[in-house]
């Protein structure tokens, strides 16, 4: 069987690692390309190279644009590569636009699609996200939901080839060797954020508001800043106490878990780093209104808080004892490859 994966973004080069492993381990032919989404070091090559990742067939280097460019030029690259390369099968990963475009670009042309993370709802559709992982739910063959709960969302919408996989992200957490041991939370002196997305970056008084809440927290803030927010920082002349708000570059996986790890308490509006937090039994506070990912509000590991209210008592909560184990037990990718060969292998 050849198999074809199409990613393009950060947390997407995290998520090929475990299904080339697989796949090199059941003796299946697996190629990928890089749409180039993501093209800046500390976002992609950087990732490429802490996780070994062979060398991608192709890369489009699309760069950043609007939605429409951004995903026009990837379908073109990929319909051409497509037409000249005989894939029995194309994985698509998560719901950025590279997974929007594989898809596309891979149903037009008649070629069964897995979709890794399929089923998650954030019920809003004000989000890119939120219309691509759809979009892609519906026109692929074999959908691998990382929970129940995505399970249950594919079946309301009349979805069936559907196999609940448990979540590739914990299979990769099982495999890091961790840096430092966490110091337990009440040692731990410095929280940990992120803020990224274009709702809470775009608008100057929005991006205000969540320095100015950071700012006021006991605790330093660590903040490992995606380039988008760094430009937007620049643009609208934001200040704040850089020795409150340490801003860094983005890190490499083993290292961003280990700041979890050692974080009091972790303040992102990441999907991926919620889940994250969660696998690492670290309370969260997620800066928007809802989150992709409910299993992680349970017993209020994480809470959501788009207006960062009563911040200090938030970062300052006991972490909850318990806590279920919805996400799998760390062999998603093996699960994903066996169903992939059977019933498209034959
Ligand atoms: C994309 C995904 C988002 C995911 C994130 C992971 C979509 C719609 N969104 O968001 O779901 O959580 O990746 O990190 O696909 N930029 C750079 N260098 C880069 C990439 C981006 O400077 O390598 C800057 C550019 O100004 C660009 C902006 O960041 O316009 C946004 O980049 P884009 O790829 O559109 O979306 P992300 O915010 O990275």
């Amino acid at each position: 069987m050849k198999l074809l994966s199409i990613v393009g973004t950060r947390p997407q080069y995290v998520k090929l690692k475990p299904i080339i492993d697989a796949a090199k381990s059941r003796n299946l032919i697996h190629d990928w390309i890089d749409t180039g989404q993501h093209y800046s070091p500390s976002l992609s090559a950087e990732l490429i190279e802490e996780f070994n990742l062979p060398l991608p067939k192709l890369n489009l280097m699309v760069g950043s644009g609007t939605h429409g460019f951004q995903t026009a030029r990837m379908l073109e690259g990929l319909e051409f590569f497509l037409l000249e390369n005989n894939y029995d099968l194309v994985i698509v990963y998560g719901d950025t636009n590279s997974t929007l475009a594989g898809a596309l670009a891979a149903s037009k042309l008649g070629i069964p699609i897995a979709h890794i993370e399929a089923g998650i709802r954030s019920g809003n559709m004000d989000m890119p996200e939120e219309k691509n992982r759809r979009i892609v739910d519906h026109i692929s063959s074999l959908l691998f939901a990382p929970t129940q709960l995505a399970v249950e969302n594919l079946e309301k919408e009349g979805l069936n080839s559907i196999v609940h996989s448990g979540d590739i992200m914990y299979d990769v957490l099982q495999k890091v060797d961790f840096k430092t041991k966490s110091d337990g939370d009440e040692s731990s002196t410095f929280v940990l954020s992120t803020i990224h997305r274009a709702e809470n970056c775009d608008s100057r008084d929005r991006l205000e508001e969540i320095f100015r809440s950071l700012e006021n927290l006991d605790q330093r803030v660590f903040l490992p800043a995606h380039p988008r927010l760094v430009q937007r920082l620049d643009e609208f002349g934001i200040t704040f106490d850089r020795e409150k708000i340490y801003i860094f570059d983005p890190q490499n996986h083993r290292d961003l878990l280990d700041l979890v790890n050692r974080s009091k308490c972790v303040i992102t509006d990441s999907g991926g780093l919620q889940k994250e937090a969660f696998m690492l039994r670290k309370i969260c506070i997620t800066v928007r209104h809802e989150t992709e990912w409910p299993e992680t509000l349970e017993y209020r590991w994480n809470v959501l808080n788009p207006h960062l209210e009563n911040l200090t008592e938030l970062v300052n909560r006991e972490s909850p004892m318990e806590q279920s184990a919805y996400f799998g037990n760390g062999h998603a990718a093996e699960i994903i490859l066996r169903e992939i060969e059977n019933r498209f292998g034959g």
